[in-house]
């Protein structure tokens, strides 16, 4: 076991940054901020989320932080360690593990179609084709079952290939190479679209804020964003947060995951829009932004071949530091609540995630008339986890940091035992034990009754 030496982690801060930010940056900032963001408006709807991010978003981060290395724990374990006379907190434990095996069931089958669309863009088959038939050869492919599930496999198996090298030699090492190619990947996608003629008005869009467009709706929909984007509400970032090491910043820490989430969101935004706005699309396509809208955009630009197989590289680079983070919650749990190995853990586990994923997987073809409360197999899991598992997980979080856990050791683990000055405590308890939870309320209430 290596969970009790000294070594359990990290091997450096920028190890840790490098490794939550990669998880943090996934298809939610690539796929789901974008066309949120079109949605809504634009705008407005930015700075709105990016106040989100930083009042609410990044003291969570820290609560959640401070659970994980605190108790140097699995996200069961750490209420095991935290609050050994209360039982009942361990709830949050058992709802995080669920959590992440339902996210990392239906996660996995949009990672998949990430790698069927290098394979379409890079062999010439998405070239030349009208909108129709790009639409159809969407449909015809998600419909399917036998390539969406071979490639949602080979998604799963290359995950559990790197977790199985470990904390620092897989987790670790393969993060430092994967997230500056996804830098590097998404700046020349920015730098290409803002040299096509008509990029103006795309910018437009984004930085000009017409606040009118901001309705009820849309504050909600920016702080379920900044949740998911920030990977908030279901333990990966307290299962990271027990890799940091103890000489580390906590604030300066989150500071930095929550920065680099944020402007990867928007290099995401700015690689996008002014394509879409030069070519006549619009905007608010919804969540088919990127496999049905961008191939017509590629389709029409010089170069348009390389910039696919581009752009999709880097959705599946970016999905795959994320599903890393999500079964290392699941596989840490395995090895230290279990004793299981780390090989037999990411097996196993993967192999349960692949069960449910199938469903998922086959929902949009041969199982798309099974529906459970009216949704799809894969719509529900989604419903599931983002409307219910993971406010309610954020929830308890922070009560735990907020009103369970002494204040005394709170600020202790942000101090790093009085090293540090924490100037900053007594806004970030204020916001952890008032302002975010009943922000949190607010969603799930709103998510219950739409
Ligand atoms: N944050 C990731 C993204 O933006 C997704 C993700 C990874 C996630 N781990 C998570 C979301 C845990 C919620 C909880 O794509």
């Amino acid at each position: 076991m290596e969970s009790t030496n000294n070594n359990r982690g990290f091997s450096s801060n920028l190890g840790a940054i490098l490794a939550a930010t990669g998880g943090a940056i996934g298809l939610g900032n690539i796929w789901r901020f974008p066309y949120t963001v079109g949605v809504n408006g634009g705008g407005a709807f930015i700075i709105m989320y990016i106040i989100f991010v930083f009042l609410l978003g990044v003291p969570i981060l820290m609560s959640e932080i401070v659970i994980g290395r605190r108790s140097q724990q699995n996200v069961m374990g750490a209420f095991k360690v935290l609050a050994p006379k209360h039982k009942a907190w361990l709830g949050v434990g058992v709802l995080s593990i669920v959590a992440a095996l339902v996210i990392y069931a239906f996660y996995s089958v949009v990672a998949g179609w990430t790698l069927n669309y290098i394979v379409l863009s890079g062999s010439g088959q998405l070239s030349g084709k009208s909108p129709a038939e790009i639409s159809q050869m969407f449909a015809d492919f998600t419909h399917g079952s036998f390539w969406p599930l071979i490639y949602q496999f080979i998604f799963l198996g290359l995950t559990a290939s790197i977790i199985i090298l470990g904390v620092q030699k897989g987790i670790e090492k393969y993060t430092k190479i994967l997230m500056p190619i996804l830098l590097v990947l998404m700046i020349m996608m920015c730098i290409r679209s803002l040299t096509l003629d008509g990029a103006r008005q795309g910018i437009d869009f984004l930085f000009k804020p017409d606040f009118s467009k901001i309705n009820g709706n849309s504050v909600l929909d920016a702080l379920g964003q900044a949740l998911f984007s920030l990977s908030i509400g279901m333990g990966a970032v307290c299962t990271y947060g027990s890799y940091i090491r103890k000489q580390d910043n906590l604030f300066t820490t989150s500071l930095w995951i929550a920065g680099a989430d944020t402007f990867i969101a928007i290099l995401a935004g700015v690689a996008i829009f002014p394509a879409v706005f030069a070519f006549g699309l619009s905007p608010a396509a919804g969540p088919s932004l990127v496999y049905e809208v961008l191939p017509n955009v590629f389709n029409s630009m010089p170069g348009g071949m390389a910039f696919a197989v581009g752009f999709f590289m880097l959705l599946s680079i970016a999905a795959l530091t994320s599903t890393i983070s999500l079964l290392e919650v699941l596989v840490l749990w395995a090895v230290e609540e279990l004793h299981w190995s780390r090989r037999k853990s990411a097996i196993i586990l993967s192999l349960a995630v692949f069960t449910i994923g199938v469903f998922c997987t086959l929902s949009f073809g041969p199982l798309s008339h099974v529906t459970i409360f009216g949704l799809t197999i894969f719509d529900l899991c989604d419903k599931l986890t983002a409307t219910y598992m993971m406010p309610i997980d954020a929830l308890l979080f922070t009560l735990f940091i907020g009103w369970y856990l002494p204040k005394v050791d709170v600020y202790d683990e942000l101090s790093n035992s009085g090293q540090l000055k924490a100037r900053y405590f007594k806004v970030y308890y204020f916001i952890v034990r008032y302002i975010a939870p009943l922000a949190l309320l607010n969603i799930l209430i709103a998510g219950i009754i739409s």
